[in-house]
């Protein structure tokens, strides 16, 4: 079976746009792929972080994950820093990851200018995904939009590795992303792309009273501005939504009453409103089931790190050996 890796960060909430962009894909291939997901810690400390409240973000995040359908008994689900060996393979990786190509990076360039004093960890952070995916060589990387230009330099971090120390051989695979449809959901202030960052998300597991205070002042067709102007819904964010959670005999209805302007902005966020809690209710309901669970919980991230592990020892002898290291005296 081919292999997937993918990881999300537990930088906040699980949110709409994770799941619509990469996690419904990731429960998606449970069932064709060996597939491994990471709650990646050691990425969301790169920038100004609360240091109090990661683990529990850690925590919510894999619970979230297994409430949103990642299924232990055909995936592979742990968290990144239970799992050393990612670190160590990111120092590595170091070595033949060119500084030119880390400055490229659009969030690198993006991230940066918040920091008067930018940390090296930002600038090594894609080298740290290329370590999370090649440790175990997996071919396939589920993920959103804003990801592929790291895979790229995965690629070539691979392909230069290989090249270096592969003794002829491809040992290395050159990972490819794997989008779907929603590869890039805009956030609820119309501007980019949904982020915890940006404060314009919708998280999967917020009660509906939140997330109606939420899409009720979300921007909508920009042009539209009195209930009486006939909208545009191509131009509109709140539209674009519904194509995703509502049925297809809804999506007519909300787009002919808004050319029509039939429907206010207010009445067509009370449908897709309905639609999201309808769609989000059984995950709602299976995280508050395995938070009574916790125990649980823990077997499952404690079983997937020992799983990871042992693929990872296997990738780091094997780079080790090839890279010259001297083998540690066992005892
Ligand atoms: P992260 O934690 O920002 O996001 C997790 C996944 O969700 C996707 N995503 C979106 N897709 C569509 N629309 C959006 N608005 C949206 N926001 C987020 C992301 O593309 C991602 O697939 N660097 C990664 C985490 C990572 C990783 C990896 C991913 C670390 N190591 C190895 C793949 C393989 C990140 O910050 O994702």
């Amino acid at each position: 079976m081919p292999r997937i890796f993918s990881g999300i960060q537990p930088s906040g909430e699980l949110h709409i746009g994770n799941w619509l962009g990469a996690v419904q894909n990731w429960v998606r291939l449970q069932d064709s792929y060996d597939c491994i997901y990471c709650v990646v810690d050691l990425h969301a400390i790169t920038g100004k972080y609360d240091a109090e409240s990661l683990s529990r973000r850690t925590w919510d995040m894999a619970v979230g994950l297994l409430a949103a359908g990642i299924d232990p008994g055909r995936a592979t689900l742990f968290v990144q820093s239970h799992v050393p060996e990612h670190s160590e393979l990111q120092w590595l990786f170091n070595t033949v990851t060119p500084i030119g190509e880390l400055e490229r990076m659009t969030q690198f360039k993006d991230k940066a200018t918040r920091f008067e004093s930018v940390p090296a960890g930002l600038l090594t952070y894609p080298v740290l995904m290329a370590a999370d995916i090649l440790l175990y060589r997996a071919d396939l990387v589920p993920v959103g939009e804003d990801q592929v230009q790291h895979l790229e330099l995965a690629r070539e971090i691979s392909r230069k590795w290989n090249a270096e120390f592969g003794r002829g051989m491809d040992y290395f695979p050159e990972p490819k992303p794997l989008l779907t449809e929603a590869k890039r959901i805009v956030g609820l202030d119309g501007q980019g792309k949904m982020s915890k960052s940006l404060g314009n998300t919708i998280g999967l597991l917020e009660p509906p009273e939140d997330v109606w205070a939420k899409l009720r002042p979300a921007k909508t067709d920009p042009a539209r501005v009195r209930r009486q102007d006939p909208g545009t819904p191509e131009h509109c964010n709140i539209y674009s939504l519904h194509r995703y959670f509502s049925p297809p005999g809804t999506v007519e209805t909300v787009a002919g009453n808004c050319r029509g302007a039939l429907w206010g902005c207010l009445d067509c966020k009370q449908v897709l409103a309905q639609h999201l809690n309808t769609a989000l209710a059984p995950i709602r309901d299976r995280a508050a089931e395995l938070e009574a669970h916790q125990g649980r919980v823990q077997q499952i991230l404690g079983d997937g790190a020992s799983r990871a592990r042992r693929i990872a020892r296997e990738t780091l002898a094997f780079v080790r050996e090839h890279m010259g290291l001297l083998p540690p005296t066992t005892t």
